[in-house]
């Protein structure tokens, strides 16, 4: 029997459904038989509607979507991507993500940031009074993480996107927990930028994630590296760098996972996600798992 995803580690990596497995495998075998670049000339609409089928998922706009090789990833390009000076500040919460926390470090040690670790709640929700207490003259950034891998916790990234507005804030979200498990959508969350992973809660491919920037915020962000996907060179001194999402992908990619990635995200769509996310609650319910704000 094929498994359903309640017997799978969906928080680790899922069990791919059935037609996830035949596009990858399909794909593959394409690939095999004509060549690689072939393969994708022919696959040409179902790389297409990758894009389609994730920013319907989380109610974003094809052109606000990059298709990566992970949420990690993801994450980093968004990040790396804010023009941080010396003494700027960047606001998180207890339960983010080790990674993302690394990454601050980094920026700390090498232009000067600082980071602000904002207290829990007696839920282990991030504290909202706290937060908004915590952001200054210098705060540039609020990166927190949606739902971190263990433990229940769901923080109320809505109500944070609100305080960042008031605020004039960035904020990045990472979401690469919550995308496929709950109802997500960037407009009432309310962030500029968004992680999420394909072999988690949407049971896609490994190897693959996305990131969301909002149209707006796309211009404001010089991707860390680009390549001739990217950026198109104009003469022998200069560049552009294109003006959608896709500048913090690159050229080169899993496109048999991207286009599994693509029909995961339809399959859960046919779900439906308000289905999906009742179920999860059930299941925790079942479970028992607490709002304890675990590390990530
Ligand atoms: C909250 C959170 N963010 C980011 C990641 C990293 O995702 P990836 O392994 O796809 O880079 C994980 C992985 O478990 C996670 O739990």
């Amino acid at each position: 029997m094929w498994p359903t995803s309640s017997t799978s580690n969906n928080a680790g990596a899922a069990l791919p459904p059935r037609p996830v497995l035949d596009a990858v495998t399909g794909h593959l075998a394409r690939e095999a038989a004509i060549g690689g670049y072939e393969a994708a000339a022919e696959a040409a609409e179902r790389l297409a509607d990758v894009y389609d089928a994730v920013a319907t998922l989380i109610g974003a706009r094809p052109d606000e979507i990059a298709v990566v090789e992970n949420a990690t990833r993801a994450w980093d390009m968004a990040f790396y991507a804010v023009p941080f000076r010396a003494g700027d500040r960047v606001i998180t919460a207890r339960a983010e993500y080790l990674s993302n926390y690394l990454a601050f470090l980094q920026m700390k040690a090498r232009v000067g940031i600082e980071i602000d670790v904002v207290d829990s709640d007696a839920s282990g929700q991030i504290d909202l009074a706290a937060l908004e207490h915590a952001i200054g003259p210098r705060t540039k950034l609020i990166a927190i993480t949606h739902v971190p891998g263990r433990g229940g916790l769901v923080n109320p990234a809505a109500d944070v996107g609100r305080i960042a507005e008031r605020h004039g804030l960035l904020y990045l979200l990472d979401a690469c927990q919550s995308v496929g498990q709950l109802a997500v959508n960037v407009r009432p969350i309310g962030c500029h930028m968004l992680s999420a992973a394909g072999r988690k809660y949407l049971r896609g491919p490994r190897g693959t994630g996305f990131l969301y920037v909002r149209r707006d915020t796309i211009g404001r962000l010089e991707p860390p590296f680009v390549d001739l996907h990217a950026a198109t060179l104009t003469d022998a001194d200069t560049y552009v760098v294109r003006d959608d999402a896709r500048r913090f992908e690159n050229w080169e990619r899993y496109i048999a996972g991207q286009i599994g990635l693509g029909v995961a995200a339809r399959y859960a769509l046919k779900i439906g996600i308000d289905a999906i996310e009742a179920r999860s609650k059930r299941s925790v319910r079942c479970y028992g798992a607490s709002s304890r704000s675990d590390p990530a």
